[in-house]
């Protein structure tokens, strides 16, 4: 993909047993742009990030990477432009049975295109880059919760991918925890890497994004940058930065 290549949504409607989850949604993540998807539980956000990445086909509406639009089209003909896409999923999603390392370089080996020696640089060097080298021969079951994201993206990071996909990456971490896992995406973010992550939790969007997308019943009812969506007068956007009392959303 070039440098102007975007990954985006047109006009997507998705349901789940009969209930809309998004309703004409568009969305573009521009190359160079950060983003943050933001959503109460349950809003959908999880299932944009399936959408884009061609894990879920949308009921209607189009979904492209760069150029190409990857709906009703077989995965094998988008594998090649996917694979410029990583995503850290909710949970880290590590296979239990796999060393660290083992889960680091897991696609790397399955690809079969560079030596074992090869692979072993890249998953020390990405385990160091996340600061958890040390992990290498642990089993994830031996990790704690913010080890666990950590090496989640380190795996991610493996394939060398342009777009770095978070979901909820900070959540049940204690501050510390929270704070790493902002600093790397920081630091990714300054080595070139677009990043687009959906969360709940507003202080590691504020502090990692530049774009804002508000969720809300299938809709996205807000667009815009931390100071646009701060001074927002959508009783909906408001509600969501200070709830209160008889919240919109119970
Ligand atoms: N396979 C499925 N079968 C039935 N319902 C589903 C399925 N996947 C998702 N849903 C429903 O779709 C809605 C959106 O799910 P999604 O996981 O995208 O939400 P989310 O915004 O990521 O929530 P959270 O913040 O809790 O992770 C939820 O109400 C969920 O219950
Ligand atoms: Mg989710």
């Amino acid at each position: 993909m070039s440098s102007s290549d975007a990954i985006r949504m047109e006009k997507v409607c998705y349901s789940v047993g009969g209930r809309k989850i998004l309703q004409d949604f568009d969305f573009c993540l521009e190359r160079g742009v950060n983003r943050t998807i933001l959503g109460i539980s349950g809003a959908g956000k999880t299932t944009i990030l399936k959408l884009l990445l061609g894990l879920l086909q949308p009921d209607s509406g189009q979904v492209f990477i760069g150029d190409l639009c990857i709906t009703g089209i077989p995965e094998s003909q988008f594998m090649q432009r996917r694979k410029r896409i990583a995503i850290v999923f909710q949970g880290g999603a590590l296979f239990d049975s796999m060393t660290v390392g083992e889960n680091v370089g897991y696609r790397l080996f399955e690809e079969g295109r560079l030596s074992r020696n090869e692979i072993e640089r890249i998953v020390l060097e990405k385990l160091r880059f996340v600061g958890v080298e040390t992990a290498l021969d642990l089993y994830p079951a031996e990790l704690s919760g913010g080890m666990k994201k950590r090496v989640a993206i380190a795996r991610a990071l493996a394939a060398d991918p342009d777009y770095i996909f978070f979901d909820e990456p900070t959540t049940g971490l204690d501050p510390i925890g929270v704070y790493n896992i902002c600093s790397l995406m920081q630091r990714l973010q300054g080595e070139g890497k677009t990043t687009l992550m959906v969360t709940h939790d507003l202080d590691t969007a504020f502090a990692t994004s530049q774009r804002f997308t508000f969720l809300h019943q299938a809709q996205m009812l807000f667009e815009g940058s931390e100071a646009e969506m701060r001074s927002s007068q959508i009783p909906e956007v408001r509600e969501f930065l200070q709830p209160t009392e008889g919240s919109l959303f119970v």
